[in-house]
């Protein structure tokens, strides 16, 4: 087989056989194929296209290439939840000890994180003590205890999107529907779950800014990964603003910590039982999604929810006294409001800039080895429809730094205010299961 008889057939609009697709990704790991060919391949699929088939054999060529995490030695079904990004994304915080509460096996293998806020290890981190370097064996051991676990990223996983990713990243090649959704489910399905509940997300602060385009990655991801043997389905969720309020590291585990109490943001909350009811569902703990809710409800009534969060905190090295007292949290030297300069109603919140802020204030990473400060960040006092007072607070701005000028004045420039009355936007577009 010759790689430059691969590209041609695909610039031609051909399809790949599964042959031909497994020794186009060991090539490219093992450093047979360089990278010129495979940017040509990549540019040739980004205008042809690729098939159903096509899709499912390059995930599967993918999740193969590195280590693949075996979780049978779990007991259950364990189902795993991806969102496609977004500004102050809380729900895998929630949502880990809620439907673990319930005895859904949550096996989590998560990364730290480059951008607006930390990953999800970063945020755990913000909890005294808490760590997530564990090995295989007590991981799989800690999920069948707790039925919750948190494990940091292995090294070697899906190399062959690693290195596809960084050099879509530099040949214009990175929006493409098939590429997106091969490269996401790869590393879902290397992760080992048997279920997987996507959340992607749609609007400004989203990877995919339209619901066409959203509708669409989703329709992909749930068929590659039905195609391939796990039962997959979608939730467009709505990210035209940030999702909650908090945004920043240790402010999210405070907000997680609320919405375990009941007593979080509605949206985050209603997105969580939402995603976690389909959970539920999928790991057969429940008939159908309203005894799943109803199940997840209770959950947060009788305060299992929040044992399991202590449980798991506990477990893993924390000092779960924080969620009785979130203010042992790391907490920022300085805090500010941002006064609103008229009255009116708030009509916009533009979800990366306001992320883009936060990470201005150190919550994020600029680059892989910048650190981050996991106390600094925004909880905003108003969302999308809000009325707002002249001299209200629009945000309270948690820093370490006494001069803000500069991050008041990019939310300021972000957050509108308009005299008409606004209406929220809707929360859940569509759920997406065939
Ligand atoms: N996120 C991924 O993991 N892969 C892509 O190709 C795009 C977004
Ligand atoms: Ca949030």
């Amino acid at each position: 087989m010759r790689m430059v008889d691969l590209i041609e057939k695909k610039r031609d609009g051909k399809e790949l056989t599964t042959e031909e697709i497994q020794f186009i990704i060991k090539g490219y790991t093992d450093g047979s194929i360089p990278d010129y060919q495979m940017s040509a391949l990549t540019m040739a699929v980004y205008f042809q296209g690729m098939t159903e088939r096509e899709r499912a054999d390059l995930t599967l060529a993918m999740a193969e290439s590195g280590d693949q995490i075996d979780l049978s030695k779990i007991e259950g079904i364990k189902v795993d939840k991806h969102s496609t990004g977004g500004v102050g994304d809380t729900t895998t915080l929630v949502l880990g000890p809620l439907v673990a509460s319930v005895g859904v096996p949550v096996a989590k293998m998560s990364g730290r994180g480059l951008g607006h806020t930390g990953g999800t290890i970063d945020k755990l981190e913000s909890v005294p003590g808490f760590h997530a370097e564990i090995d295989n064996q007590e991981f799989i051991d800690l999920v069948n205890k707790n039925k919750i676990a948190v494990i940091a990223q292995s090294g070697n996983l899906t190399p062959a999107d690693k290195k596809l990713y960084a050099l879509r990243d530099v040949t214009a090649t990175v929006d493409s529907i098939p590429l997106i959704a091969s490269s996401i489910m790869s590393k879902k399905i290397a992760a080992g779950a048997d279920c997987i509940v996507l959340d992607v997300k749609t609007g400004a602060g989203a990877f995919m800014k339209t619901l066409e385009d959203s509708r669409e990655l989703a329709r992909a991801m749930v068929r590659i990964g039905n195609n391939v043997g796990r039962k997959t389905m979608a939730v467009i969720s709505d990210m035209s603003q940030p999702l909650g309020l908090a945004i920043g590291n240790a402010l999210e585990v405070k907000e997680a910590i609320d919405t375990l109490k009941g007593e979080g943001p509605e949206d985050l909350t209603e997105l969580c039982l939402t995603l976690g009811s389909h959970i539920v569902l999928l790991a057969k703990k429940a008939n159908s999604l309203t005894e799943a809710r109803q199940m997840l409800e209770k959950a947060i009534e009788d305060c299992s929810a929040l044992e399991s969060l202590k449980r798991f905190l506990s477990s893993q090295g924390g000092d779960a006294s924080v969620v009785d007292d979130p203010s042992k949290l790391p907490q920022a030297k300085y805090t500010f409001e941002l006064e609103a300069k008229e009255d009116g109603f708030v009509s916009e919140i533009v979800a990366d800039e306001v992320g883009t802020a936060a990470m201005l204030l150190g919550a994020g990473r600029t680059t892989k080895e910048s650190s981050i400060d996991l106390a600094v960040g925004l909880v905003l006092r108003k969302k999308i429809g809000d009325h707002v007072k002249k001299g209200e607070s629009l945000v309270t701005i948690h820093s370490n730094f006494e001069n803000i000028n500069e991050i008041k004045e990019k939310l300021y420039v972000n957050i509108k205010i308009t005299p008409e009355i606004m209406n929220p936007p809707k929360l859940i577009h569509e759920v997406i299961t065939e």
